[in-house]
């Protein structure tokens, strides 16, 4: 078993934390790392982790989580490019941030394995894509891959999709909420209380998710369910068409990919790299 260091245990780096424990790894093989000596007490308290410094966490561990936020990451990378051996595994789940930025400045032949998570994983339904950086092996992927197992669903992806990745899985959970909290307004509208109204979107919401998932059936099919002739739900569909709500959605990922684009350009070594 590896000793795995969280370094930055915020949200991201915590709700990693509770899924490993939850999924059976032993407290004795986690570590974190937190500025703040009340946040960290809080943590080692509520799963029994120990906090240490960053060069006690980056010696001590084989697997380096590597979640602060992008702003933070060039002290991190002063404080540890000294001391990063390539015995380590260098996980990174910074948005935008190449493998080869990682690669750059820790030791040669350091493996750097990339995640784009997102925030679902804070109730263990994250969905994350991992790409392995020059020298990470099928192992180091494979281990990853456990790790983030435990906090969700897990795919494989080239690295320059990660931009696509992020646009759509990344920023996903955010169209979701405003998608529901679009139609609370909507039952609000009709007199429903706030109440009642979120009660019936989320658990539509629930549902409609498990279809998909456990249903062998593809969304359309899914929708010509509940579409019947003449009937109420054709006559929603035909506003959502109206209003170009298909083509905004489209838009929007497309939008989104182009702003990780132009933010992860700036960590790139020439404007060729492609990550
Ligand atoms: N949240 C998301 O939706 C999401 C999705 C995908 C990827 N990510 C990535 O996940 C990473 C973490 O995001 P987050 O939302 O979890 O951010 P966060 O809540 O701000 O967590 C970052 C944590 O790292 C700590 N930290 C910063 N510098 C440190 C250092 N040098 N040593 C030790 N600890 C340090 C911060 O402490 P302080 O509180 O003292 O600043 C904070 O607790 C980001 O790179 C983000 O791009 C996030």
């Amino acid at each position: 078993m590896s000793t795995i260091a969280v370094l930055g245990a915020g949200k991201i780096g915590e709700s990693l934390l509770s899924g490993l424990i939850n999924a059976g790894y032993s407290p004795e093989d986690l570590l974190f790392t937190e500025r703040y000596q009340q946040r960290a007490d809080e943590l080692s308290e509520r799963y029994g982790v120990r906090g240490a410094d960053l060069p006690d966490a980056v010696r001590r561990a084989d697997v380096l989580v590597v979640s602060v936020k992008p702003q933070d990451i060039e002290a991190l990378l002063d404080e540890t490019a000294e001391i990063v051996t390539p015995d380590k595994l260098v996980v990174t789940l910074c948005a935008g941030l190449p493998t080869s930025m990682f690669e750059r400045r820790f030791a040669a032949g350091t493996p750097v394995v990339r995640v784009m998570p997102n925030t679902p994983m804070l109730v263990g339904e994250a969905m994350s894509a991992v790409s392995g950086g020059s020298h990470a092996t099928e192992s180091h992927l494979e281990l990853v891959e456990r790790m983030l197992g435990s906090v969700g669903r897990v795919v494989r992806v080239p690295e320059n999709q990660q931009d696509a990745v992020t646009a759509l899985s990344g920023s996903g959970p955010a169209y979701f909420f405003y998608l529901v909290e679009a139609m609370i307004d909507a039952g609000i509208l009709l007199g429903l209380p706030r109440a009642v109204a979120a009660e019936l979107v989320v658990q539509s919401a629930v549902g409609s998710a498990a279809m998909l998932r456990e249903g062998e059936g593809h969304p359309v099919i899914m929708r010509e369910g509940v579409t019947s002739p003449a009937g109420t739900t054709i006559s929603g569909v035909r506003e959502l068409e109206k209003h170009g709500v298909r083509a905004a959605l489209i838009d929007a990922v497309e939008a989104a990919h182009s702003r990780s684009v132009e933010l992860g350009a700036k960590h790139r070594q020439d404007p060729g790299e492609s990550d």
